[in-house]
């Protein structure tokens, strides 16, 4: 008799359980079948399909010119690679802001052609409509404030946001507005660690850091970043748990010896 192991499946509902319980929630990026395999296997809670992939997998210096299908090409591949995590997918930039029909047909596109289950969206009060049309439809929303990369032009620099009184003021409310909108969770990004933790206190959904300080429900990091693929991006709030970038220099190294010394392949790795 075969025993089947039955996976309980983190959704918007666990995050949420999670978040009253103090349990922190970690979530990772992904943008391909095998790396999506690996990290839902190792446990992850949550896979981002984020528009980084416009930097990581394409080399882009933003995340602007990522298109709404090449994010359903990389989405459909994370799910297929997925058994628990609950996974969310970035609307592009040019994908949501134009007008609330405009986003919701994108992320009914996200939602059919690539079996996510979420979809992210970055801005407050400027995207509520959007926001609660998506809603409305049954698609669940995750919010995204401080650093706003899809806004990078208009900031001008990738620094700490909200340091200010004016924009931590803004943030507070934009926070307030998207989880009354319905948003199941929030991203904060590059914000000072005590406004953060402010934030988290006075919400009720779970609210994910990254370069928000510890103080929050959960954390998401670029998982390039993490794993050392990609060697240059050192910011402060980035932990390198490994160094692939070097591992594979070594290792490719080591296979271009083989090949021109003609020790691969052996007798024992041919037929
Ligand atoms: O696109 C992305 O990777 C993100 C994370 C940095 C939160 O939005």
């Amino acid at each position: 008799m075969s025993v089947q192991k039955t996976v309980r499946k983190v959704t918007t509902h666990v995050l949420q359980e999670m978040k009253e319980r103090g349990e922190k929630i970690s979530m990772l990026t992904a943008y391909d079948f095998s790396m999506a395999r690996m990290i839902d296997h190792a446990g992850i809670d949550v896979i981002l399909v984020g528009d980084s992939a416009s930097n990581v997998m394409a080399g882009h210096e933003t995340t602007l010119p990522i298109t709404l299908d090449q994010m359903i090409y990389h989405a459909g591949s994370v799910v297929r690679g997925t058994d628990r995590a609950l996974v969310v997918v970035d609307l592009p930039f040019g994908s949501y802001q134009g007008n609330s029909k405009e986003a919701l047909n994108s992320a009914i596109r996200i939602m059919k052609e690539s079996g996510a289950h979420a979809v992210k969206m970055e801005g407050g009060e400027e995207v509520l409509e959007g926001v609660k049309r998506i809603l409305t439809a049954g698609v669940p929303v995750m919010g995204h404030l401080g650093l706003t990369p899809q806004s990078i032009y208009k900031f001008g620099t990738y620094n700490v946001r909200a340091t200010e009184e004016q924009e931590a003021e803004k943030l507070i409310r934009d926070a307030k507005l998207l989880e009354e909108a319905g948003c199941f969770a929030l991203v904060l990004e590059k914000i000072p660690s005590a406004l953060a933790g402010t934030v988290a206190r006075s919400l009720r959904i779970p609210v994910i850091g990254i370069g928000a300080g510890g103080d929050v429900d959960g954390q998401v990091l670029v998982v390039h970043d993490m794993l050392g693929i990609n060697n240059e991006f050192s910011p402060r709030f980035l932990r390198r748990y490994l160094n692939l970038y070097d591992d594979i220099q070594l290792a490719v190294g080591r296979y271009i010896r083989d090949v021109k010394s003609r020790d691969f392949p052996s007798q024992q790795e041919q037929y």
